[in-house]
């Protein structure tokens, strides 16, 4: 006891703690992070590292065009490259630096990141492969999952396996991965084919679609939780059936829960997203690039239509002691596979709108109407979430975020009643009452925020034609109207 350790040994035991990996970010109390499996902790993508690389869009363009065209429209190919991110992306990392930022950067441009080559927000002097986001050889080139050794045993943040290639005495093969059962000629000499049943599961998307607090890994986007625990799932219709289909396809998956046929398949991966399809179909007219315009108009339209098909309202009249009291709206979840809404549920919006007017046309009541400055009045009913950060005050930043005080959405195939009080003034013999459900991609002020925080290097006017931020365009994705007698 109390001997001295010889010197050297002081040292090697020093040498021997310096080299165990120091969590860099020890907010995680309750998860086990293995920072030696998980090597680009908060991203949880492993990569299969061999000479073979990645390979950019445009290469298999040459012998797949049909599923390049159907790519190239949607959200998934402008992943990285999309204003809105790129805005919250410099948010990011002005406040908390790109060790956090790599989270972001893993599923939105998985390539890019293992690579190294993204070292911040911005668009300037990165690779085609690196822009191209979400592409063709990220899905795949996915040869596993690691959903059950994350912090939280859950799919999150980008739990996945890259492995665009092998390296065996015959050289370096690019191996791709997919629904075909290999056969001679496949890959048309350039890449090897696997045949993948993990591409035919909705654990493909889970990874990504699974958005965790990088180091508390609280779910903040939960779209495979929903969907796993709904009816879509217990009768395997899956993201595929729904996502890779045209909307006649998606509606049939959805009505009948009937899958759609092998050659339905189709590379569109549309959802809501109608904003950004809108944006980028105007920088790509003013590029003087007619073809691109058109096809992510197409996926706009397609946004839009999707929308409208996902819910439905029905309004009925209460009466107490035989006058109107309450006028009963029900919204119902028709057509989502997960909650309505779904993913960025604290920057979504998804409210009713309701207006009851006399035989006059006099608004005796009123709800939900967007305000001059775009905002909402404070006592619309909104189906979102509110993020709550450590010290429970409202926050909307991913990287800040621990808890939700308030998550309000729609269950696949289930229903919210919402009661609007009613006093119709003496006289008036019947009411015509209108409701909306209205959408759209954020609150105005948050908009505002987001793309006035865009890296300096990406010029808003001169790409997108946006010299401000206009009052964001919202869908009405279903309209009813009636007509009550006040008495009855
Ligand atoms: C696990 C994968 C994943 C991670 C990690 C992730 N995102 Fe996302 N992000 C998504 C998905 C999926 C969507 C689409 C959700 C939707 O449409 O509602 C999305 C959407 C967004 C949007 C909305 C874009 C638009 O045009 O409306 C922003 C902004 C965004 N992410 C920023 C970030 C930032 C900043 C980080 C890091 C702090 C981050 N994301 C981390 C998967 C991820
Ligand atoms: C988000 C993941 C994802 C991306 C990105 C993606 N694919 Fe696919 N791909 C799939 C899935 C899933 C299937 C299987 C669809 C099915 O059930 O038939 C598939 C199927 C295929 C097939 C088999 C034939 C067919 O069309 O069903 C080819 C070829 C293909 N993809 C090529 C591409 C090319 C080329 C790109 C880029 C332009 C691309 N993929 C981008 C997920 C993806
Ligand atoms: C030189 C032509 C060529 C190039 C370049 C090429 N492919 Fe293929 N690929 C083929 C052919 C041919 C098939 C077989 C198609 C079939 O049977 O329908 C195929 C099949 C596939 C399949 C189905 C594999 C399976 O087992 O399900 C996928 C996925 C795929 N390619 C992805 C890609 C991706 C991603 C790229 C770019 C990184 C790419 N291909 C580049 C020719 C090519
Ligand atoms: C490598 C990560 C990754 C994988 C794998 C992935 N996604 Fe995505 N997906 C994203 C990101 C990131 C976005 C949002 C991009 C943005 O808004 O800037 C997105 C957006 C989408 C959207 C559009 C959402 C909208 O608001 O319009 C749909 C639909 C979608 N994904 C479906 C799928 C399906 C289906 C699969 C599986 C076949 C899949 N994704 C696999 C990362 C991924
Ligand atoms: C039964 C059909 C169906 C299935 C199955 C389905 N979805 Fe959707 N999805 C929709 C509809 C309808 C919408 C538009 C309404 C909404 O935003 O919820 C949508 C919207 C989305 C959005 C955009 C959300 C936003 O606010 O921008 C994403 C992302 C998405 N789905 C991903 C997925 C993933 C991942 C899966 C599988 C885990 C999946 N979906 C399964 C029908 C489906």
């Amino acid at each position: 006891m109390g001997r001295k350790l010889p010197i050297y040994v002081t040292l090697m035991m020093m040498l021997a703690l310096s080299l165990v990996p120091k969590p860099a970010l020890a907010g995680s109390p309750v998860f086990n992070v293995d920072l030696e499996f998980y090597p680009y902790y908060p991203s949880l993508i492993k990569w299969d590292k061999s000479p073979a690389e990645f390979t950019p869009p445009s290469v298999c363009k040459n012998c797949h065009v049909k599923q390049y065209k159907e790519w190239t429209g949607s959200v998934h190919s402008f992943a990285f490259r999309d204003p809105v991110y790129q805005g919250e992306l410099n948010k990011a990392n002005k406040a908390v630096g790109h060790e956090i930022t790599r989270q972001c950067e893993g599923c939105h441009s998985p390539a890019g990141m293992v690579t190294g080559e993204i070292k911040g927000p911005g668009n300037t002097g990165l690779s085609e492969m690196a822009l191209a986001g979400v592409s063709c050889d990220i899905c795949h080139s996915i040869s596993g999952v690691t959903h059950w050794q994350t912090p939280s045993h859950e799919p999150e943040n980008g739990s996945f396996i890259l492995s665009p290639g092998i390296e065996n005495k015959e050289g370096v093969q690019l191996v791709k991965r997919g629904p075909i059962k290999p056969h001679s000629g496949c890959g048309g000499g350039f890449h090897e084919c696997a045949e993948s049943g993990l591409h035919l599961r909705a654990e493909l998307c889970a990874s990504c679609h699974q958005v965790y607090h990088h180091d508390a890994h609280f779910p903040l986007e939960a779209t495979y939780n929903e969907w796993k625990h709904g009816p879509y799932a217990q009768k395997n219709i899956l993201c595929q059936d729904c996502h890779m289909v045209d909307i006649e396809g998606f509606k049939h998956s959805a009505d009948q829960f009937a899958k759609p046929d092998r050659k339905e398949y189709r590379h569109y991966f549309n959802g809501a997203n109608y904003l950004l399809t809108y944006l980028a179909a105007g920088a790509a007219k003013k590029a003087g690039d007619d073809e691109q315009a058109k096809i992510l108009m197409k996926q706009y339209d397609m946004a839009v239509e999707r929308l409208k098909s996902a819910g439905d309202l029905e309004i009925s009249p209460e009466y107490q002691n035989g006058r109107l009291a309450e006028v009963k709206v029900r919204v119902k979840n028709v057509r989502a596979g997960h909650n309505l809404p779904t993913s960025l549920t604290n920057v979504r919006q998804m409210w009713l709108e309701i207006t009851a007017k006399d035989e006059s046309g006099k608004i005796i009541m009123s709800s939900g109407v967007v305000k001059a400055d775009g905002t909402l009045p404070d006592n619309s009913r909104i189906f979102n979430s509110d993020g709550m950060g450590e010290n429970f005050h409202f926050a909307v930043d991913p990287w800040v975020i621990t808890s939700f005080s308030k998550h309000d959405t729609i269950k696949p195939k289930g229903y919210k009643d919402v009661f609007y009080g009613i006093a119709a003034p003496g006289g008036v013999k019947s009411l015509s009452i209108e409701v909306k459900l209205r959408y759209r991609q954020a609150d105005q002020k948050v908009a505002e925020e987001l793309l006035g925080a865009v890296p300096k290097d990406i010029e808003l006017e001169k790409v997108y034609g946006l010299a401000s931020v206009p009052p964001l365009p919202v869908v009405d994705m279903v309209v009813k109207q009636s007509v009550f007698a006040t008495e009855r």
